[in-house]
């Protein structure tokens, strides 16, 4: 099996990407009304900075989110129908002219991806406590003057109108996806910690590229794409996605403005043929270890996987078929991907 990963530096509104063409999205803007983000947002609309300066919050607000829509309605054009698209977005809380409010990124993106018929499914809380001694906000002890401490982001899952139809061939690729019934239970779950401090950023730097963690991108691209789907990040930066794509054996696409990211993403991509294997081998190390407890509990996992030496909870387990990476191969801006069947 073969995957290939496509680097595109350029502007995730005029995205060059054939229409219904993609399998998922899994992506993090840069966030609205986020400080690190007002030169960004700035450079894109100059109206967003204007506004800022002369402490307009709302239209700052809004004029960034345009910006926004617009790769969105791109994200809508190229994803198959079915197909899904995960967005990593935390709200902001700033003070503009002296007004501290909260500026809600994850509605303000619910109800455009409604507008463009989108569907909207459940979502995931992200939650990410800090240490930092300055977190509580607003003023003491006394009733009406502090503010709730915000420690959580979102994954919204969003979906292009009704389930996906599969092809023959890719029910195939789908069965030999599955994940394990233990590993469902924690994916699905609508709370996610404990993901920090895993980030994939290069020299570029988590501070500054606002990198998620590996394990976003990762869980991800195995909760909503099989093997051989391809999957597009618009918001490309140190290339995370790319490279869980490429860990887990699907094709990707990327899509970054900034040109100093791509040697970042190369590296990425080169690194995600190590750290493929691992995760996948512990993956499978995992499994077998949820196994042997359930044997020593007495609770027997009812099928056998017909691809590999373990057992499995449930009838659409039974075909999974674990590939790992062999190989990265090129020098961008596509890069191919060959893989061995994990036994
Ligand atoms: C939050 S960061 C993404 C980080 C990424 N998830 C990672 O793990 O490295 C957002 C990225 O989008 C890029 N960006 C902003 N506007 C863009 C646009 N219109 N088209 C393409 N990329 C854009 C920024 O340069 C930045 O690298």
């Amino acid at each position: 099996m073969r995957t290939t990963h496509h680097l595109v530096i350029g502007d995730s509104r005029r995205a060059p990407v054939a229409s219904g063409s993609v399998h998922l999205v899994v992506t993090s803007p840069p966030y609205p009304m986020i400080e690190m983000w007002d030169d960004a947002f700035t450079a894109l609309d100059p109206a967003a900075g204007e506004h800022l300066a002369a402490g307009r919050g709302p239209e700052a607000f809004e004029a960034m989110h345009a910006v926004l829509d617009k790769a969105w309605a791109e994200v809508a054009r190229v994803l198959i129908p079915g197909g899904i698209c995960c967005i990593n977005i935390g709200d902001a809380t700033r003070s503009i002219g002296g007004e501290f409010a909260l500026y809600s990124n994850h509605a303000r993106i619910l109800t455009a991806a409604q507008r463009l018929g989108m569907t909207v499914l459940p979502d995931i809380l992200w939650r990410k406590p800090t240490n930092a001694p300055n977190k509580f906000m607003g003023s003491g002890m006394l009733p009406g003057g502090a503010y709730v401490t915000y420690e959580h982001e979102y994954i919204l899952v969003l979906r292009k109108g009704g389930k996906r139809v599969y092809t023959a061939a890719e029910k195939v690729r789908r069965a030999e996806s599955a994940y394990f019934w233990e590993e469902r239970n924690a994916w699905f779950s609508d709370l996610w910690q404990g993901l920090a401090g895993t980030g994939q950023a290069g020299s570029v730097g988590r501070e500054r590229s606002g990198a998620f963690p590996f394990e976003v991108p990762w869980r991800l691209v195995q909760m909503y794409a099989s093997q051989g789907d391809t999957v597009l990040d618009p918001f490309a930066g140190t290339g995370t996605t790319m490279a869980a794509a490429l860990a887990t054996g699907r094709s990707s696409v990327g899509i970054e403005r900034l040109p100093a990211f791509e040697p970042v993403i190369a590296e990425s991509l080169v690194r995600a043929v190590a750290i493929g294997r691992e995760r996948t081998l512990r993956r499978v190390r995992d499994h077998e270890a949820f196994v042997a407890t359930r044997v020593a509990a007495g609770k027997v996992p009812a099928y056998t996987a017909s691809n590999h030496a373990f057992s499995v909870m449930t009838r659409q387990e039974r075909e999974v078929q674990l590939r790992v990476p062999a190989k990265v191969t090129g020098a961008g801006p596509t890069w191919t991907a060959e893989y061995e069947v994990c036994l």
